[in-house]
This record gives C-alpha cells, structure tokens and sequence, in this order.
C-alpha cells in the first residue's frame, strides 16, 4: 500500500494558549479578526483588542454563504489585512479560508472545480467549538442559498498557518452546540477510517477520535463547564479533523449536504442521522469490522447500536419526521445525496440503498 502525509499547520494546543496570539501576531502589521456576533457581545472580541490592534468582522452566519465571503474579501483588500485571526466554529474558520484568497467573486470557485489561486493571507484558527477540525484541514464550505448549493472548496492555500486551540473557549458552547459539533467530530474519525482514501497515520487519529468522543461527549453534554471534558474533545476536534483531511468523509458528509441545505439541520446532527445505517451497509467491508472491533465492540451491529444510542444520549434526532418528508421530497434527497464523497464510501451507495436511508427517516 503506498500513501502520502503531509500536515503543514502548527497546532498549539493547551488551556489558556489564547493568551499566545500576541506574540504570534509580530511579523504582522494589520490583522483582520473574523469572528460572530455572539463573541462581540460577550465581550471576547473586547477582550483580545485590549491586546492586539485589528480591524474586525463579524457578518459569518451559520452555514456561511458565499455572499459573505465576498464582502470579508472586499473589507480585506480595502484595510489591507496581512494576516486573519478567525475566531469561531467551523463556519468562521471556513468563511476565513475562502476570504483569505481575497478574490472577487467565490462563486467562481465554488463546486465548479476551478483550482483555488495560491496566493493567500495566512490564517491564525481560533476554535471555539470542538467539531469542524477545521482548524486544520483545507476544506471550506460553503453555501449559495440563491441557489441552495452547499458545498466544499478543497485547496492546499486553506490549511492554516497556525491552529491555536484553547479549550476554555469551547465552554461557551450552548448544549445544543455542543451535542451537534461533537457527533461531528465521531463522524469525521468513523468515515476517514472507512474511507477508500484511508491510510495508517489517519486510522491510528481515527480511533484515538472515535473513543474519546464515545467517552467525553456524554460529559460535556451533561456538565459545560467540566473543563477535563471540553479539553479531550478539543483534542478529539483536532485529531478528528487530522483524520478525515486526507482520506476525506463519505456517505454521511454526501447526505449531510442536503439535509442541511434544504431542512437546516445543523451540520453534525445532519451527518450524524445517517451514520448509523451506513455502518451496517459497510458491515460487508473488513475495515469497518476492524474500525468496530478497534472501538472495543463485538460486531458492527454493536457499533452502530452505540452509535444510535450516542444520538439519543445527548439529545439529537434520530430521523426526519418532523419534515413529514413527502415522495418528491425523498427523490430530491436521493438526488442531491450525490455528492462526490459518496465514492469515497468502501461499499457502493446506490439510489437504492438512499431511498431505503431515506425512507427509514421518514
Ligand atoms: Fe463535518
């Protein structure tokens, strides 16, 4: 088997390492802080002015559209920003990365295959979640609702310079929040396993993910301020997130895209509805037998078993029905299920296999 690794963005990780970012900040002369309203207002942003200058913008909504982007990239080549402090979940991490190339328009690059230009301001990533891992991986999604389009730009000029991870910040995470973006990271570990893409460096991050997600995720649900907690699924963030950047995530991400897009299920929570069936559809593949026994369970129905069971735990949905999803409903699902990702998954998923997924959640 042969298979590449490379990992360019330097990771500091630790309570308190917020307190670092001036001192990286010296070979920069005008920082942007891209950031959400929310940390505006509880006076986070407030906090880190009194130590550094930076001009600052907070228009990110949760699934960050491409419109934003443009105007981030606009105030950019208007201030002259040299470098990016993004602060935030996973949509001002990826709003940033787009925004970093300072282009026109996105749209010219989003979903259209178009090579991402090289030529970028560097990105300092400030998690306060613990899911996206997009801290260090170089993909940014994005949605065009014009056109209800939601997906990712992958390009090497994305991965950040560095990844500053503090898991005091993630304790301002409402429960809600902290339920969804942690499932994501178990999907993340679970589907770069599985992966056709997989490699050993990725599996061995992969499992270390998955078991700290299964333990720690409960906690944090029931206890925010359990710090022990909140740091393990920072870590599991992270290394979640170095686990899936190179073999890529399949079926659950390819479903996800929609079911979010077209119902505004959170993005975790919308991977994570389909996790559990497409583990028993690659119940057929070794390595997902193998990634099952690895977690320390009896079989791959036992995997998928915990992972239902994980859903319920921290309160999350475990189907569609509040949709009341109709036929055309479905086949619109079906359809735009197929995302490239999709033909990452070990087992072939066929429309067949979506409509049995789908109806399912019905
Ligand atoms: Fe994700």
């Amino acid at each position: 088997m042969n298979w590449n690794y490379t990992q360019p963005v330097e990771i500091i990780f630790g309570r308190g390492s917020l307190l670092k970012l001036s001192g990286l900040l010296n070979e920069f002369k005008k920082p942007i802080i891209v950031s959400e309203e929310y940390f505006l207002k509880n006076g986070l942003i407030d906090k880190i002015l009194s130590a550094i200058n930076a001009d600052v913008f907070t228009e990110v909504s949760p699934n960050p559209d491409v419109t934003e982007v443009n105007k981030c990239s606009s105030q950019i080549r208007k201030n002259g920003n040299d470098v990016i402090i993004a602060i935030g979940g996973g949509s001002v991490i990826d709003l940033s990365k787009s925004a970093s190339i300072t282009v026109e328009d996105i749209r010219e690059y989003h979903g259209t295959g178009k090579n991402v230009p090289d030529d970028h301001i560097p990105i300092i990533a400030v998690p306060t979640t613990s899911g996206t891992g997009s801290e260090v991986t170089n993909a940014s999604v994005l949605t065009d609702r014009e056109i209800g389009k939601k997906a990712p730009i992958v390009s090497g000029s994305f991965f950040p310079k560095i990844a500053l991870v503090d898991p005091e910040l993630t304790v301002s995470m409402p429960q809600k929040v902290t339920a969804s973006t942690g499932i994501d990271v178990l999907c993340h570990a679970v589907e770069g396993y599985w992966s056709k893409g997989h490699q050993p460096i990725c599996d061995a991050l992969a499992v270390r993910s998955a078991k700290l997600v299964f333990e720690y995720l409960p906690k944090v649900y029931d206890d925010p301020d359990d710090i022990e907690s909140r740091e393990k699924m920072s870590e599991a963030s992270l290394i979640g997130g170095l686990a899936f950047s190179l073999p890529k995530t399949t079926s659950s991400h390819a479903c996800s895209f929609p079911i979010t897009s077209i119902y505004n299920v959170p993005h975790g929570e919308a991977c994570s509805l389909t996790l559990d069936f497409f583990a028993r559809v690659n119940a057929v593949d070794n390595r997902t037998v193998q990634l099952a026994s690895e977690l320390g369970f009896g079989s791959v129905e036992e995997f998928a078993d915990a992972i239902s069971e994980l859903k319920k735990r921290v309160g999350l949905r475990t189907d569609l029905s509040e949709f009341e999803l109709t036929d055309e409903n479905i086949d619109e699902l079906v359809k735009k299920s197929h995302h490239p990702n999709l033909l990452n998954n070990p087992v072939e998923i066929t429309d067949e296999i979506l409509y049995e997924l789908y109806n399912n959640l019905r």
